[in-house]
């Protein structure tokens, strides 16, 4: 015990510091960002292009991350195949139900921190005989591996999401992490396919991405950016998907004998369309140098021998009391100071997005938010390393403020994955035994769907601001995009919890006499949804008419609106 209590301190330094060094590079947020024309003139203006549109916002921009963490997974996912709570073959339908409805395009496990002390083999076979290990990362819980390789994956298919498996590469080898993903992929007559076909699966599993490692900076090491690489490099080259549908289309010889003689190595081989996709753990929060030295070495890499498509980046919301800040009962101030830390994603992504393409100028390697979300203060009453916390309004505006972020680098961030899923830190669902409830988070999820795959249209405004004691930040955050519908959607955000929005906006190259969708506000800033009142933050329906031409919006206090233009 005494050993797993130490370990467990551990690991919480390791993220206290992420959180101080986190604190040590950023300064106080400009207060707008750069297509944000700030002003105090009302009412304001915004214009869409929509005869020029952008890059197209990837679905996996709205991923999700589930981690063997407190009841992420166990309770909240998984209640097994003899409970008493509805589910098929173990894993909860009212969860995956509701999961379905946000169209979840991309799951990221097992963890996190977990998935650089998990091993594989400990959760497949008959479940009685799997071994119960500790999570020595997560308070020391028991881990029964009953949720293992082949649950994952059907809990991924039953709510029609994409796997995003990260192995072990703190404390696994480069074998251990082949043998899974040859496990999970290969056909017969292969030994490992039997194997998996013995446990109840025959075809191979498609794994769209395979994450290297897990913040090798903190709990996934500590490495240095070189010694990352050094390991990178073999698990990048060696872990092989078999699955023929996802196999890369055959390389010419003549053209690997010519990129090894030139010394000037091919921008990349060939791949399909559905080549799984290799993501490096990268930086902490705004710190470059994970982001320098890996781009470096991909830069003269020959793909022959090493690639990868993503570099991660993990940057959470801490407010001014990391791991402390009130979930509710917070004033206005920490309203705003949760909101202007939000901003400071944009300028974490710009710094990367900057030393990505000055070695990448194609954008071949994403930009792949694989943890974000807003980290407050435990839940009272619950164990403070499952890291429980209640939901409010604010942290739905947040996560729109976010998902803005990540649509407005759309050319460079091609996948996010929110922290978590379920019952840990920034949740889609909360869960307790048989009941769920769905957060306001869950509902702007809901609200962006018909943003997943659309194509970003430039937009401009300037609906003034919203000052508090020193923080200003603009009023209205606002995204549009051309949906795979054909129609124009706007997401509006009114970061004023004392003021609505007044604007008019013009829409070059559609016609638009109306607007209509929805609205997420409630009675406060840090309303919540609870088993007892899981309406409290609820989307409404609302719409808006043209007058001379104009579209004229009034956007209520402290809201989230998503509206899909009507010519
Ligand atoms: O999401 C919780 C933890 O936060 C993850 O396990 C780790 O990667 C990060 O520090």
């Amino acid at each position: 015990m005494l050993k797993i209590s130490l370990r467990n301190s551990v690991a919480f330094v390791a993220f206290t510091s992420a959180a101080a060094s986190f604190a040590q590079t950023t300064t106080p947020a400009p207060v707008a960002s750069a297509n944000v024309a700030a002003s105090q003139t009302a009412p304001g203006t915004l214009t869409v292009q929509a005869d020029q549109p952008g890059p197209v916002i990837n679905r996996d921009i709205f991923g999700q991350f589930a981690e063997h963490l407190g009841t992420g997974i166990y309770g909240g996912v998984w209640v097994g195949k003899d409970s008493k709570i509805p589910n098929v073959r173990g894993v909860r339908s009212d969860v995956v139900g509701a999961l379905k409805a946000i169209k979840v395009p991309v799951v990221r496990w097992p963890g996190g921190c977990f998935a650089d002390e998990y091993h594989w083999r400990n959760g497949i076979g008959p479940a009685s005989k799997r071994k119960v290990t500790v999570n020595s990362v997560w308070a020391g819980a028991v881990e029964p591996n009953t949720f293992g390789t082949h649950e994952f994956m059907d809990f991924a298919e039953q709510i029609g999401s994409d796997a995003y498996v990260s192995v072990n590469m703190g404390s696994g080898t480069v074998q251990e992490a082949a043998e899974w993903m040859e496990y999970m992929t290969a056909v017969p007559p292969a030994t490992a396919a039997k194997e998996r076909a013995a446990n109840g699966r025959k075809a191979p599993y498609k794994v769209k991405y395979l994450g290297l490692g897990n913040e090798m900076w903190g709990c996934g090491g500590p490495n240095t950016p070189d010694e990352y690489v050094t390991k990178m490099k073999g698990f990048a080259h060696f872990v092989h998907n078999f699955n023929p549908e996802q196999a890369a289309p055959k390389v010419d010889f003549s053209l690997i004998a010519k990129d090894l003689m030139s010394g000037k190595p091919m921008d990349s081989l060939p791949s399909g369309p559905n080549s799984m996709m290799r993501i490096a753990a990268g930086p902490n929060s705004a710190d470059p140098s994970y982001t320098e030295v890996i781009m470096k070495a991909w830069k003269t890499r020959s793909p022959i021998y090493w690639d990868i498509n993503g570099i991660s980046l993990h940057q959470y919301t801490w407010g001014s009391m990391p791991f402390n800040e009130l979930a509710t009962g917070f004033a206005e101030k920490d309203y705003a100071t949760v909101l202007m830390q939000t901003t400071w994603m944009e300028r974490s992504v710009k710094k990367h997005k900057e030393i990505m393409d000055k070695y990448d100028p194609k954008k071949h390697v994403a930009l792949v938010v694989d943890e974000w979300g807003v980290w407050l203060k435990p839940k009272a009453g619950t164990e403070q390393m499952f890291l429980q916390q209640d939901q409010s309004l604010r942290d739905g505006i947040a996560a729109a403020m976010n998902i803005n972020i990540f649509a407005r680098h759309a050319d460079r961030v091609r996948m996010t994955n929110i922290a978590q899923m379920v019952n840990v830190l920034q949740a889609m669902i909360v869960t307790e035994g048989p009941k769920m409830v769905l957060t306001p988070t869950y509902h702007v999820y809901k609200m962006y769907v018909p943003f997943q795959d659309a194509t970003f249209l430039p937009i401009t405004f300037n609906a003034g601001e919203y000052k508090v004691g020193n923080i200003t930040l603009p009023q209205v955050d606002a995204i549009a995009a051309k949906g795979k519908d054909g129609k124009v959607w706007l997401s509006l955000t009114n970061l004023d919890p004392n003021k609505s929005a007044e604007f008019t906006a013009v829409v070059a190259g559609v016609t638009a006499s109306s607007a209509a969708g929805e609205v997420l506000t409630a009675e406060r800033i840090d309303s919540i949804n609870t088993f007892e009142t899981p309406r409290a933050v609820t989307p409404k329906p609302i719409s808006f008419t043209a007058a001379d031409g104009k579209l004229v919006f009034s956007l209520p206090p402290k809201s989230v609106t998503v509206v899909r233009l009507e010519p």
